[in-house]
């Protein structure tokens, strides 16, 4: 898919086949993706929790508070970066959309969240104290259709020209 088309399609799924498994040279492919991903000062300070098994999936949903749908993922990864690094969140911003873009790709479609019950999350996966819990993301092939409903502000409304408020180019 032309990179373009993959950001303009792609939809954040919470609902997923449980019929259709995601091949292994697929998730190999988004975890790729992770590790191709550039971090600030090439620090590459982030580690990654991949969550296959339908119990650890029952259980990551059970640790969220606003991700209970990763129960019904194919698999999910909890991106840890590391807090001593100002910018580690937006890494964790670049390589979970790089694992989505990539997966997306191959039709396999994907959700975001991060409201965690941190305590219980950190126990349950072995989580270290000195790695932040920056983000989760559930993937699986769609349950549905998913085209036409993405719902964005006009670029007019969000994009300035040389100065902010400026609206002509
Ligand atoms: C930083 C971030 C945090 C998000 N947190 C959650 C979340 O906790 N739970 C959830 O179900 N979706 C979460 N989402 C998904 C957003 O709701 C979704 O990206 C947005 O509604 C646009 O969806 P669309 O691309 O399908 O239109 C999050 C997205 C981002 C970028």
């Amino acid at each position: 898919m032309d990179a373009f088309d993959c950001i303009a399609t792609k939809l954040d799924v919470r609902e997923f086949a449980a019929a259709r498994q995601v091949p292994q040279e697929i998730k190999d492919k988004v975890l790729e993706a992770a590790r191709l991903t550039g971090t600030g000062l090439n620090t590459q300070h982030w580690r990654f929790v991949v969550v296959q098994s339908r119990s650890g999936l029952a259980t990551l949903a059970r640790d969220s508070t606003s991700g209970a749908w990763v129960s019904g993922a194919d698999f999910a990864v909890i991106v840890l970066t590391n807090p001593k690094y100002r910018f580690h969140l937006i890494d964790a911003g670049r390589v979970v959309q790089d694992m989505q873009l990539a997966a997306w790709n191959f039709g396999v479609a994907s959700c975001v969240f991060t409201g965690v019950e941190e305590a219980g999350l950190r126990a349950d996966f072995g989580i270290p104290s000195d790695l932040n819990i920056s983000i989760i993301v559930g993937f699986g092939y769609p349950a549905r259709q998913t085209k036409g409903r993405k719902k964005r502000i006009e670029l007019k409304n969000l994009v300035y020209f040389e100065k902010y408020g400026s609206s002509t180019p």
